[in-house]
This record gives structure tokens, C-alpha cells and sequence, in this order.
């Protein structure tokens, strides 16, 4: 008897979200080699990247091997914008994200992110400079603006397409939840409802069951995971075979280390050890790894130390008493908190 063929997924893409300090070039290689087709970089400041800061080029450095990549840009400066979108026209990108959505006080404050997001005048200058200046097709991350009415989210959805953009990336919380607490289904919905473009649907997809329910209650077939890919870019194998294998100890180890030596060249080793704590963490926590290794991660400093702590915990592997059925992302994320 043939086995009956499995049931076609409700989505039809899955993007890496941009997440910055994570979604460097090694943190999307681990994802790809889990089945990621659709990733963004990091978002750039449009000011940093007009007056050339150096940390960019870490942000933006692309895989030869990377069939489909978006960057994103952060500004309110329309000048300023176009300067850096005439800066990322010389880079190859699929699309150039406009972020709408960043919480980050330091951000808000000089009126970009969030805060332009709630100023939708503003908003639709900055993107409509960005679509006129940008090689690139422009697509827009927002966040729900009213998580009870869908009003707002949708007449600033509409601006955006009217704008020229591609595609429209709703995170379906407001800005005073941060990253916490329910994602506002209805609103996406009714924003893909609302305009002719496509629509991503994000927040809080964790592990196949979170992507099942998000496209079942917003009607999007293309999905955004952010956290839920920090430390287990194996999700994108999840949510592309319901049967995939939770990944062994030497899988772990294998990811662990190709990612953090990933970092080296591109950082440098101390800054790349140092931004590694948190991804070596990441990989370890809520997977039975004994805490007195976890604790050594803290203080990581050189490739030497790292490939010793490396080689006790291929070594050590998790406890024997720890139960894989608690291997679920969102406890694992919290865990990190
Ligand atoms: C550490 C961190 C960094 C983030 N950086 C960005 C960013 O650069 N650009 C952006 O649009 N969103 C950023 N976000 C938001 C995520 O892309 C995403 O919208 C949010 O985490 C909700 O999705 P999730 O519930 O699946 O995590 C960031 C979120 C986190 C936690």
C-alpha cells in the first residue's frame, strides 16, 4: 500500500524575518541549510548607510550561494532615504524592505519605525522616495496600528500599495506590546482583504502548529518567522514536512559550529564571540544541555575556548532524563529571556 501523500501546507512561502544582531549571513546559511528560501538581512539605518558606517557591511554581506534576499531600511528622512537607497541600488537585493515597525525607543523617538508607522502622511513620503530612487522592488513591514480595529492598519496598508509596494509584511501586534502577547489575526486579515499586493503574515509562529493556526486565521499564504527561527533554524524544516526529525546532538553541535565559525570572518573573533554568547545559548537552552555548560557561554572570548566548551558538549550531549516532548520553541525563547 502506498503511504497517503501528506497534506498540501496552507502557505505557500516562509520568510526569515529581519532580525537585527541575528540575521547575519551565517544565521541565514544555518536556516537554508533547514530549507529557508526567503530571508532579509538585518535592518540598515538609512543615515548610517548614507554616511558609510562600517558596521553596515556585515549587515548587507550576501552568500553567493543566495537565491532570494531582501534587506530592509529604517529612516524618516526622505533625503536621506533615497541617498541610502542609491547605495543599496549597487548591491544586489531582491527586494528593500521599508520598516514601519520598529519598537525600539531610540528609534521611535527621531520619528522612524513605529512611530512613522503611526504618522501615515509621513510615512508614504519616505516610501514613496524609497520606490522612485530603489533598482529594487519596495515592500513594507508594519505592525496592526489598532489591535480592535482594522481601520488604521488598513488605510496605511492601502497608502503603501498605492505607494508602488510589492508586498506588505503585517506584525500583528501593536507597538505597546513590543513582541509580546496575542497576534491581532483579524487586522491582518483584513488588511489582506484591503489591498491588491501580497500580504505576510508575522508573529508568534514558534513551531508548525503556531504557522498552521496564523494562516488559517488571516487567510495569508505567506508567513513571516522571526524569534522562532533564533537557535532552531530547524522550524524551516518543520514547516516544510510535518514529519521532520527534531534535530540529535551531533545535528546541534554540527549547526552550532559552522554557525558561530561563520561569524569569525565576518566580525572579527572577539566581537564575533561576543555577539555568539547569545546564539550558542540560543541553540542550547530548552534542549536538556547540562546548565554548568550553558553557564561557560557567557564568557566565550576566543576560538580556542569556544571549540573546547564546543567539543564537552558534542561530548556531554543533553541530560538522559530530559524529555524532548518540552522541546517546543516558544518555552525555549522564553527560557532565553
Ligand atoms: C531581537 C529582535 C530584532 C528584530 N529586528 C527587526 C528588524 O531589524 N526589522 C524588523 O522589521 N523587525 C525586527 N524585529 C521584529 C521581527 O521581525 C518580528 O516582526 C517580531 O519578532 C514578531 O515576530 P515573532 O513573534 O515571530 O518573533 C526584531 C525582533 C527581535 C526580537
Amino acid at each position: 500500500m502506498t503511504e497517503p501523500a501528506p497534506a498540501a501546507a496552507p502557505w505557500e512561502r516562509v520568510y526569515l524575518a529581519p532580525l537585527a544582531g541575528y540575521t547575519d549571513l551565517p544565521f541565514r546559511r544555518a536556516c537554508r541549510a533547514q530549507g529557508c528560501r526567503y530571508a532579509f538581512t538585518a535592518l540598515v539605518d538609512a543615515g548610517a548607510l548614507a554616511y558609510r558606517n562600517p558596521h553596515n557591511e556585515a549587515i548587507l554581506r550576501r552568500g553567493e550561494e543566495e537565491v532570494w534576499l531582501g534587506t530592509q531600511l529604517l529612516g524618516a528622512d526622505p533625503e536621506l532615504i533615497v541617498r541610502a537607497a542609491r547605495l543599496l541600488n549597487e548591491r544586489q537585493f531582491e527586494v528593500v524592505d521599508f520598516n514601519l515597525g520598529c519598537p525600539v525607543r531610540k528609534v521611535t523617538q527621531r520619528g522612524a519605525g513605529a512611530a512613522l508607522g503611526l504618522d501615515r502622511e509621513r510615512a508614504l513620503r519616505c516610501v514613496a522616495a524609497l520606490v522612485a530612487t530603489s533598482v529594487h522592488p519596495v515592500t513594507a513591514k508594519i505592525r496592526v496600528l489598532d489591535e480592535r480595529n482594522p481601520a488604521p492598519t488598513v488605510a496605511l496598508a492601502r497608502g503603501l500599495a498605492e505607494c508602488g509596494v510589492r508586498a506588505i509584511a503585517v506584525h500583528g501586534r501593536v507597538v505597546e506590546r513590543i513582541y509580546a502577547g496575542p497576534v491581532a489575526c483579524p487586522v491582518i486579515a483584513a488588511v489582506r482583504e484591503a489591498v491588491p499586493v501580497p500580504v505576510i503574515a508575522n508573529g508568534g509562529i514558534f513551531a508548525r502548529g503556531d504557522a498552521e493556526e496564523l494562516a488559517r486565521l488571516t487567510g495569508c499564504r505567506w508567513l513571516m518567522v522571526a524569534r522562532g527561527a533564533i537557535g532552531n533554524p530547524w522550524i524551516f524544516r518543520e514547516l516544510a514536512d510535518p514529519a521532520a526529525p527534531r534535530p540529535g546532538n551531533e545535528e546541534i553541535c554540527a549547526a552550532v559550529r559552522e554557525h558561530v565559525e561563520g561569524m569569525i570572518p565576518l566580525y572579527g573573533e572577539r566581537n564575533a564571540l561576543r555577539n555568539a554568547r547569545k546564539i550558542i545559548l540560543a541553540y542550547l537552552v530548552g534542549r536538556g544541555y547540562p546548565r554548568e555548560l550553558r553557564a561557560r557561554v557567557t564568557s566565550l572570548a576566543t576560538r580556542a575556548e569556544f571549540l573546547d566548551l564546543w567539543q564537552q558538549i558534542r561530548e556531554q550531549g543533553p541530560s538522559p532524563h530530559f524529555n524532548p516532548d518540552q522541546d517546543h520553541g516558544t518555552q525555549r525563547f522564553l527560557a532565553l529571556e
